[in-house]
């Protein structure tokens, strides 16, 4: 049987990168995204022969429209996409101002809604979407005013889409991850020991006694974009190790 080819934006590093590595071990072909050229090469040479990597901002249309194009070229279709790139910047709802403001739903809302839009002449039928959202869109967490909206965006789309979409054979699903140890938490403005703190936290406090690890997640956005949840539609499953209950 022919390899199954999934797209995951963002899948340079952590959640993206760790469903890059087990895709392939399950015997995927990926194509992964990202925006630093650093972070592409180190994945693409970690992740061989069954990845192909492109540089794409996701908060720029034009090169959403680049990225479609150069997929088409060499792929013609995808079976699947893991809308995964995303940021995350520490900022209490009065400091957090326009400029983080845009930067984050461009990335994390704008960005993911036109790849779904610009990617579906290329999915095919039948085939899976699956976002990554986040528990904060149910559970307060201070500093993430923008950063939850974005997410809560992306799980309203997602119902649209599941109704839009079904006649060309596409379900959209959603990943829903707690606190993962991830490059998110330095990029994001956190000091170490706020980083540190809130890690030994959900380890401490967490069901499962340690912190959630990006090769938690793979297998479960694996299985939303394989065949095996075929008759899933806007299903959330929460990878949080039990800390939200
Ligand atoms: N870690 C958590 O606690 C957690 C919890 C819930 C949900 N999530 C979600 O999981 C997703 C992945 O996060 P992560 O924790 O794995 O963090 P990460 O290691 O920082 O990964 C983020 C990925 O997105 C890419 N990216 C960022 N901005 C981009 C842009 N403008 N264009 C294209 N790619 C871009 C990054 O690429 P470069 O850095 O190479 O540019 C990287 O590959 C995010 O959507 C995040 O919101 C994370």
């Amino acid at each position: 049987m022919k390899k199954k080819i999934i797209v995951i934006t963002g899948g340079t590093t952590g959640i993206g990168f760790a469903c890059a590595e087990y895709l392939i071990s399950e015997e995927y072909k990926v194509i992964i995204t990202g925006k630093t050229k650093a972070n592409l090469d180190i994945a693409l040479s970690k992740l061989g022969n069954n990845a192909t990597g492109f540089l794409s901002d996701t908060s720029s249309i034009v090169e959403i429209d680049e990225l479609v194009l150069k997929i088409k070229t060499q792929f013609k279709q995808i079976d699947g996409l893991f809308v995964n790139a995303g940021i995350y910047k520490s900022a209490n709802f009065l400091s957090t101002d326009e400029e983080l403001f845009d930067q984050t739903m461009n990335v994390n809302f704008k960005g993911a809604f036109f790849t779904i839009q610009k990617l579906i002449p290329l999915l095919k039928n039948p085939s899976s979407i699956v976002l990554n959202t986040s528990v904060v869109v149910f559970k307060a967490f201070a500093n993430t005013s923008v950063y939850t909206a974005s997410k809560s965006a992306l799980e309203s789309l997602a119902q649209v889409l599941n109704v839009e979409l079904a006649n060309k054979g596409i379900r959209i699903n959603m990943v829903s991850p707690g606190v993962t140890e991830s490059p998110i938490q330095k990029k994001s403005g956190m000091t170490e020991e706020a980083i540190s703190n809130l890690l030994k936290h959900f380890s401490s406090t967490s069901p499962i006694g340690r912190i959630v690890k990006p090769t938690d997640i793979a297998p479960i956005v694996e299985f939303l974009l394989s065949d095996k949840s075929l008759v899933l539609r806007n299903e959330k499953i929460i990878v949080d190790g039990g800390s939200t209950l």
